[in-house]
């Protein structure tokens, strides 16, 4: 596989930055994570928007022509590594290499940018039994709203989920649930789509925002407020979203049967439409 660090073009395995680097060293960087199929990327505009603003809202200064070539870079490495079914587009810019201190380096330290590409298996499989979760406290800090490589509670509750023989961690805050370790959750509840509404404490999904529009236009009633854990014995459904997942039903959380136990009809119609709506570009299976 190639893959592109810093303006060329590398093997895979051959893209290596330097131990100073402020990603390795501070987890100092933002990335994205994009999904292509047949060549093309879904909700690129968003995924751009969203980019853009993090490296703004964390002051990585990359230029607006950096940014396009990282969406050109995505395209030419899908067509030479031959990617035109399911694949996954990676965006990395850290604030670039430089001896250690904690404030930023030098103004004109160059960002260190990392594109690549890698084939993917989507999950089809766990869509039809539906998935399990787990729930466990949200101890990150208060800028969940941005994507960064700073993943380490994330990854700790993935973990924790995985031992547990389970899908997905569903972060609790304050009593409330914000999101998945690496996705958006939802519920129906009393008839009604609810999930976390945008605030520091999630990050805004671009399939959260996809699938908020696709039900406002099927008509489905949509609150964004949270809700809580002992609101899920009443849930009539429960799903989470992200790029990899697209919309993907929760059937048990914590040992318990959401719903009817089987992936329910909101999120089956949900899916059904946000297909319809990236398509072409990513085929029902
Ligand atoms: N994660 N919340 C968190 C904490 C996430 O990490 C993600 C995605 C989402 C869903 O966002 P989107 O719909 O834009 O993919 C929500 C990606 C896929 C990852 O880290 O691999």
């Amino acid at each position: 596989m190639r893959s592109y660090l810093n303006g060329k073009f590398v093997d895979a395995d051959a893209a290596v930055v330097p131990v100073t680097d402020r990603g390795f060293m501070f987890g100092d960087g933002v990335y994205e994570v994009t999904r292509s199929a047949g060549g093309d990327l879904i909700e690129l505009t968003r995924h751009v928007r969203r980019l853009t603003r993090n490296l703004r809202e964390m002051a990585i200064s990359l230029r607006e022509s950096d940014v396009a070539t990282m969406v050109d870079v995505s395209r030419t490495l899908l067509r030479d590594n031959r990617l035109d079914g399911d694949a996954l587009v990676y965006w990395q810019v850290t604030r670039g290499a430089a001896p250690r201190v904690h404030q930023f380096p030098p103004v004109g330290t160059v960002p260190t940018v990392y594109v690549a590409t890698m084939p993917v298996t989507l999950p089809h499989a766990v869509r039809t039994r539906g998935a399990v979760a787990i729930t466990t406290p949200d101890i990150r800090w208060a800028r969940c709203d941005v994507k960064t490589v700073n993943l380490l509670p994330n990854t700790l509750a993935k973990q924790r989920a995985v031992e547990s023989g389970a899908d997905e961690a569903i972060f609790v805050r304050d009593g409330t649930i914000t999101e998945g370790a690496s996705s958006n959750v939802f519920a129906v509840l009393d008839g009604e789509l609810r999930t976390h509404p945008r605030s520091p404490y999630i990050l805004p999904g671009v399939t959260r925002d996809v699938v908020l529009e696709v039900a406002g236009e099927a008509g489905m009633s949509v609150r964004e407020e949270p809700f809580r854990p002992d609101d899920l014995a009443r849930a009539s459904e429960l799903f989470f979203t992200s790029t990899f997942n697209d919309v993907m039903p929760i059937v048990r959380v914590d040992g318990r049967t959401i719903g009817s136990g089987r992936p329910g009809p909101v999120a089956q119609q949900l899916y059904a439409a946000f297909l319809e709506r990236v398509s072409p570009v990513a085929a029902a299976p």
